[in-house]
């Protein structure tokens, strides 16, 4: 079941789209070289809660934190700790925020000072393939143009779309139908119509894109520890496409 949210549903989705968006966004501008990874998550805690919302993975399936800080070859659902940023390292920064009974969800990565260009260019092939998949988020597309669009520009580039996660349905719920891998679909159904709320999220490794889950039973980490970036946006499906609500 793929719902199709109302007016109203859509401008709630839309003001916590809103929170994501200036909260991921003062989160980026704060992240500093020495800074623990945890201060990021008080910070986020203690906007979110400034601007009426409530942080949507906290105690979602236990989930113990409001973001996930994702270091270098972690790709999702890093734990914020005590651990410093240094410089060379790729950043992932995913937040959910619930109002008034409606989630947004939005992930972004960026690198710390001098980085080597080759991680440079993998976080610009990920967000571009955010802005490609989502182009096909569109009244009468289907789920899988999607992720074939995804796939393709980053095999083009040499990289790998992690498999294990995908994108989803959003809306009263962090996870909703359908899913959205980010790699083609055997299955072309369903047809996207407009009403439908959807996060998109390209995984992209340097590497195979092969992970496995650490020991906190959470974090995913590349196998052959290669780096990996996430992005994401929250999408309304329209006829000329996703119109992103996770942007300021
Ligand atoms: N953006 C991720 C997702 O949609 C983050 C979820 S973290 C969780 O799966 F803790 F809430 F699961
Ligand atoms: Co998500």
């Amino acid at each position: 079941m793929v719902s199709i949210k109302s007016d109203e549903e859509i401008r709630l989705m839309k003001e916590a789209g809103r929170m994501v968006a200036v909260v991921l966004n003062e989160l980026k501008q704060f992240t500093q070289e020495g800074m623990a990874t945890q201060e990021l998550d008080e910070k986020a805690r203690r906007l979110i809660k400034s601007f009426g919302g409530k942080p949507a993975f906290l105690g979602y399936r236990g989930y113990p934190y409001a973001i996930c800080v994702s270091l270098n070859s972690e790709v999702v659902h890093g734990f914020p700790s005590e651990r410093s940023i240094m410089e060379g390292d790729i950043v992932s920064l995913d937040l959910g925020v619930e109002y008034d009974g409606f989630l947004a969800d939005a992930a972004v990565t960026f690198s710390i000072g001098k980085v080597d260009p080759e991680n440079q260019r993998l976080i610009k092939i990920t967000e571009e393939a955010l802005y490609i998949g989502l182009a096909q988020a569109k009244e009468g597309n289907y789920i899988g143009q999607i992720g074939s669009s995804i796939e393709e520009h980053v095999i083009k580039a040499g990289f790998s779309v992690v498999r294990e996660f995908v994108g989803h349905g959003i809306g009263k719920n962090l996870h909703e139908g359908p899913s959205i891998p980010n790699y083609s679909l055997p299955i072309t159904t369903p047809l996207l119509k407009k009403g439908m709320t959807l996060a998109i999220e390209p995984m992209v490794a340097y590497g195979k894109g092969d992970i496995y889950i650490t020991s906190n039973g959470w974090t995913a980490k590349t196998k052959d520890g290669s780096m990996a970036a996430h992005f994401e946006h929250t999408v309304l499906v329209t006829p000329r496409g996703g119109e992103v609500i996770t942007s300021i």
